[in-house]
């Protein structure tokens, strides 16, 4: 809560209600409260039933092992194959059934069955092995959204090895750093992707940060452009040559609960990304029983998660927990608007979707590109609305349902967090009545609670720190390489209770309202990012002596990185400067990571025992009043900060 004290402000009315629609209410797989109240008088009964949707090769000899907590484990002794799960078990009765409608930006086609899933996988799998990746293994993937992604991850799970994930969007020095924290042998990318027409350039990204990663041995390259790419004969291999020379025949060895199946790094609230580390079996059970109750998902239903694959949205929500599933997805590869604003609705009247799972920031981005763009299309199969990476504000919420769910499909707003795996909090769509700004209930078997600087409960309809306080199957068993990080980040400062970082209250009726995060962490379009991190990737720019960096509130991305910096002696102050500036972020970080708006000034204001004041640079740059400022040291800067910060606002991306 950095600075100032517990100021987490209820900036949402209660207004609307929509209880489920009778005929929804009566299909949905869940539809009495019973089902909740029974699974939350005895959560580990109830993660043991939802484990009893996987196939397991050896049955769990104990449910929840909090011996050694808060370093938890689930469903010890038992074994199971992760890909099996999601692959083979499917193959007697949906073998022919789609798994994924893949559709490239350019528009180029692919409908993956079950069957063609698991015979690439396969081939995939035993690929790997010749690379030497064998159970324990640690692959690295860095690619766009294309079919050899999933099949990536599936096959690292059937051999398993431990994979993590790298975001298209990272930069060499971003992927290099992950890739050596992770002790990543392979590296599995692809020559470019598409995004918006242009090419990323991500296999000469990759080259550059395999310079600095000397662990990593063989770099497999998917052909999705054709491009020209450089070669390193003897590290370099095609995707397509080896799946071609490998055999199909991989059996799926059983894999102990707990075998670590990824990695995947966040932002916290120092400069290093912390690995993320999730298991097999308490994952899959949290994935796959979230996905079916929270999306009530049917046989028939065509279900679309648009995030990518990069983040834990689409680990859980595209590939683990629809594939265990037995699910139908759409998996697209591109821009929202390419080649016009009205591509996603296109391919969701082309085929069929009728599950739709967004982040606020692409509905607002929706909302502004206009009505006309869904109602060109026939959107009349969805039938359910999903949102979730930060709160979704009441307006973009009714516009979500009017336009694209026809004014009748429940929307859940899910809340979650790359440390927990899978859905905690959402309502149920056949049970619970929506309030549009609120992510209703914790689901069966989760609880959580809302608490004050002291621990205690907050009084009815105040904000406080959002804990969950009973341990759960897919939570993050540990930071890699970093027991005590995992320790003092989420379980020191309220004892024996998950500190989640966000802040929330409850009404009455006992639904949450998320009231975002409380450490220097921003959301930029449903993306967590840490404040130091961008903070320190402009100090390590030559012209820099100071920065800080704030999240401001933005219309369409939630948060817009805000950055002020002060310059060394003789360097000149100027737009080129600025340019150099937000470069060199990107660079550093990422594109997404650049700011969005830089403030050159000749000091920062600081506390007096020199903190810098982001909170009162927040409020300077959203225009508000200053508040309190007796604890602050340089009180002439603020108001050159105040003037400068109006020539901000016009820069743009
Ligand atoms: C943070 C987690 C989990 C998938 C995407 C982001 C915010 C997420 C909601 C929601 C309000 C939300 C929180 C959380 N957040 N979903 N429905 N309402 N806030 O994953 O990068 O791990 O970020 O996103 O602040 O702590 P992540």
């Amino acid at each position: 809560m950095s600075e100032s004290g517990p100021a987490i402000s209820n900036l949402q009315a209660d207004g609307a209600e929509y209880p489920p629609p009778p005929a929804f209410a009566a299909a949905a797989r869940i539809n009495s409260r019973g089902v909740v109240t029974d699974a939350d008088a005895d959560p580990v009964a109830w993660w043991e039933a939802q484990a009893g949707r996987l196939t397991w090769d050896t049955p769990w000899t104990r449910a929840l092992d909090d011996d050694n907590a808060p370093f938890y484990r689930w469903f010890t002794g038992g074994t199971l194959n992760v890909a099996a799960n999601c692959l083979d078990r499917h193959l007697p009765d949906r073998g022919n059934t789609v798994a994924f409608h893949w559709e490239g930006e350019p528009g180029d086609t692919l409908a993956l069955t079950y069957r063609d899933l698991h015979d690439r996988v396969c081939r995939f799998a035993n690929a790997l092995a010749g690379l030497g990746v064998a159970r324990g293994g640690r692959v690295a993937i860095y690619m766009g959204m294309v079919p050899e992604l999933p099949i990536a991850m599936l096959a690292c799970a059937r051999l398993g090895a431990a994979f993590t994930v790298v975001f298209g969007g990272f930069s060499a020095e971003a992927l290099r750093e992950r890739m050596n924290d992770f002790g990543a042998t392979v590296l599995v990318t692809q020559d470019e992707g598409w995004r918006g027409g242009k090419t990323v350039p991500l296999k000469a990204n990759a080259d550059d940060a395999l310079d600095g990663a000397p662990g990593v041995t063989h770099s497999v390259v998917a052909q999705r452009t054709g491009g020209d790419v450089n070669w390193t004969p003897g590290r370099d291999l095609w995707f397509h040559e080896l799946e071609a020379a490998a055999s199909p025949d991989c059996p799926a060895e059983p894999m102990d609960a707990e075998q670590m199946l990824f990695v995947l790094y966040t932002s916290g609230s120092t400069g290093k990304p912390k690995g993320i580390v999730h298991t097999s079996g308490g994952y899959l059970t949290g994935a796959a029983s979230t996905h079916a109750n929270v999306f009530d998902l049917r046989d028939d239903d065509v279900y679309w998660c648009a995030a990518d694959i990069g983040w834990i949205t689409g680990h859980s929500y595209i590939v683990f927990g629809p594939l265990a599933n037995g699910a139908t997805s759409v998996m697209y590869e591109g821009a929202p608007g390419h080649p016009a604003q009205d591509r996603l609705w296109g391919i969701a009247e082309r085929y069929g979707v009728t599950i739709l799972y967004l982040a606020p920031t692409a509905i607002r981005l929706f909302m502004k590109w206009g009505d006309q763009e869904p109602a060109g299309h026939d959107l009349s199969r969805i039938r359910l609305l999903g949102s979730v990476g930060e709160p979704i504000n009441p307006e973009a919420w009714e516009w979500y349902r009017e336009h694209i769910g026809g004014d009748a499909a429940p929307i859940v707003d899910t809340w979650w967090q790359t440390e927990t795996g899978s859905i905690m909090i959402s309502p149920l769509p056949g049970l619970d009545t929506l309030k549009p700004g609120s992510a209703g209930k914790t689901l069966p078997g989760i609880h959580a609670e809302i608490v004050g600087e002291d621990g205690q409960p907050v009084a009815g309809g105040e904000g406080g720190y959002l804990l969950l306080t009973h341990p759960w199957p897919s939570m993050l068993r540990t930071l890699l390489g970093d027991d005590d990080r995992y320790v003092s980040t989420y379980w020191e400062r309220f004892p024996g209770k998950y500190l989640a970082g966000d802040g929330c209250r409850q009404d009455a009726d006992g639904d949450m309202w998320l009231l975002g995060r409380i450490d220097d962490v921003m959301n930029v379009s449903g993306h967590r990012l840490s404040t130091i991190e961008i903070e320190s990737a402009l100090v390590d720019h030559p012209a820099v002596a100071e920065a800080a960096v704030i999240g401001r509130a933005d219309p369409v991305t939630g948060e817009a990185i805000a950055a002020f910096v002060t310059l060394r002696d003789g360097f000149e102050g100027d737009d080129r400067i600025i340019a150099e500036l937000r470069d060199h972020v990107a660079m550093r970080i990422g594109a997404i990571a650049k700011p969005k708006s830089i403030v050159l000034t000749p000091d920062l204001p600081k506390t007096r025992s020199g903190k810098i004041m982001r909170r009162l640079l927040k409020d300077v740059s959203e225009q508000r009043n200053l508040g309190d400022v007796t604890t602050l040291a340089n009180e002439e800067v603020v108001s050159a900060i105040a003037d400068m910060a109006d020539a901000m606002r016009g820069q743009e991306d």
